[in-house]
């Protein structure tokens, strides 16, 4: 199986006599308090998807990752993973002193070591990662509006939240139900929609060429106007009934926040699964984009700065693909010789719109299971 990034897959989570230990004296430490994004961090840290990271960033590691997209030891890393406290709050933190790290509900998950506590160039942040200082960027937006002052140091997790144990398998589960199903390769698939027409044809085109596909949606705190997680895993379950080979398809989430930067997210996306135990990872078009901000393909090219030694995990890339009425079936410019007026193909911006409006977007984009889930949920909600 492939090896998890910088060649080993980071365990931070305390558990037994050390866990104990710990809980019994956590309330003494000075506590910070973390949102779903931080929490999100904070587990995806210590299970290991983020290996080699054992913590938040240091300063070096940071500028480091803004410039070259390395650490600084230059293994390849391509999104800042950072804890910000209120400037005001720093006094009363020293670098030495153990922290413990609770979420909104009051609950303490983990305890942070704090190394370094510095601050930042919120306008060079979002440069390097987004590209843009345009604030309708949802990524330009968040970073600005974070606080001033990183706090860094390895973390320890001491419970899990609760909405994370709903479909979420560590990398280490991951890796173990691979070994038992004997997949030796495995493509992963980022999603942060409900699976249309097009995700379908280069999953199944992929799965054509790997012994598993894993559908990895990404669940964690995504921009307003995107379908809730929940909605979603609804829709995944029913097209992957209907649709999919039982024994070749594995559903699990991906609790990460989405940061829509793009090319560099592509990257984060795919050194991340790598330590899930995927040996290939599909990116198609604008991956991990929003609006007009990136190239069709940057999220492909950028690759191309790395050498596949570096990277390791396969990266499947795929051209935009359509429904063509001419050829009949889904296709992309590469196999497809029609013209654009044959190609079904909306926007997901039309799709929410239409959906909002309950009227069904037509068969040939989306499976009509998919949209009787995703309406009825909706009006539910509503
Ligand atoms: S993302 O933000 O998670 O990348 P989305 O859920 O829309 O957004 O896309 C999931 C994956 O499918 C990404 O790799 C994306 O590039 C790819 N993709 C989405 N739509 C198409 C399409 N029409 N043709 C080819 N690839 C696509």
């Amino acid at each position: 199986m492939i090896s998890p990034h910088g060649g080993k897959l980071v365990d931070q989570v305390v558990k037994g006599k050390e866990r104990e230990e710990l809980l019994n004296r956590v309330s003494t430490f000075p506590a910070i308090t973390l949102d779903s994004w931080g929490l999100s961090d904070l587990v995806l840290i210590s299970t290991g998807a983020f290996s080699p990271l054992t913590g938040f960033m240091k300063q070096k590691d940071y500028l480091q990752v803004l410039k070259d997209m390395r650490l600084s030891n230059g293994l390849v890393w391509s999104l800042p993973i950072t804890l910000t406290v209120p400037k005001q709050s720093i006094d009363s933190l020293s670098i030495g002193e153990t922290v413990s790290l609770k979420g909104e509900d009051g609950k303490t998950y983990g305890t942070l070591d704090i190394e370094e506590i510095y601050e930042y160039s919120k306008e060079a942040e979002a440069l390097f990662v987004f590209k843009t200082l345009d604030k309708l960027h949802p990524g330009v937006q968040r970073t600005f509006q974070k606080d001033e002052v990183y706090v860094a140091g390895p973390v320890k997790l001491l419970q899990f939240p609760r909405t994370f144990l709903k479909g979420f398998q560590t990398p280490k589960k991951l890796r173990e139900r691979f070994e038992e199903l004997g997949w030796k390769t495995v493509a992963a698939f980022q999603t942060r929609n409900p699976i249309h027409r097009a995700h379908e044809y280069i999953q199944k085109t992929a799965l054509e060429n790997v012994d598993g596909l894993l559908i990895h949606p990404l669940v964690g705190d995504t921009k307003q106007g995107d379908i809730p997680a929940d909605i979603r895993m609804k829709s995944y379950k029913v097209l992957l009934d209907e649709y999919y080979p039982r024994d070749r398809v594995l559903l699990s989430t991906f609790p990460a926040a989405m940061r829509y930067a793009g090319p560099r997210e592509a990257v984060f996306h795919s050194l991340v699964r790598k330590n899930f135990g995927c040996s290939h990872f599909i990116v198609g078009r604008d991956h991990a984009g929003v609006g007009d901000y990136y190239g069709t393909y940057d999220a492909q090219e950028i690759f191309n700065q790395f050498s596949r030694d570096e990277i390791e995990i396969e990266i499947l890339k795929f051209e935009h693909a359509f429904y063509c009425v001419k050829c009949g079936t889904m296709a992309t410019s590469k196999t497809c010789p029609h013209t654009d007026e044959c190609h079904i193909h909306l926007s997901g911006t039309k799709v929410r719109k239409m959906l909002k409006d309950g009227m069904m977007p037509p068969k040939e984009f989306s499976r009509p299971e998919v949209i009787e889930v995703l309406l009825h949920e909706m009006r539910k909600d509503s």
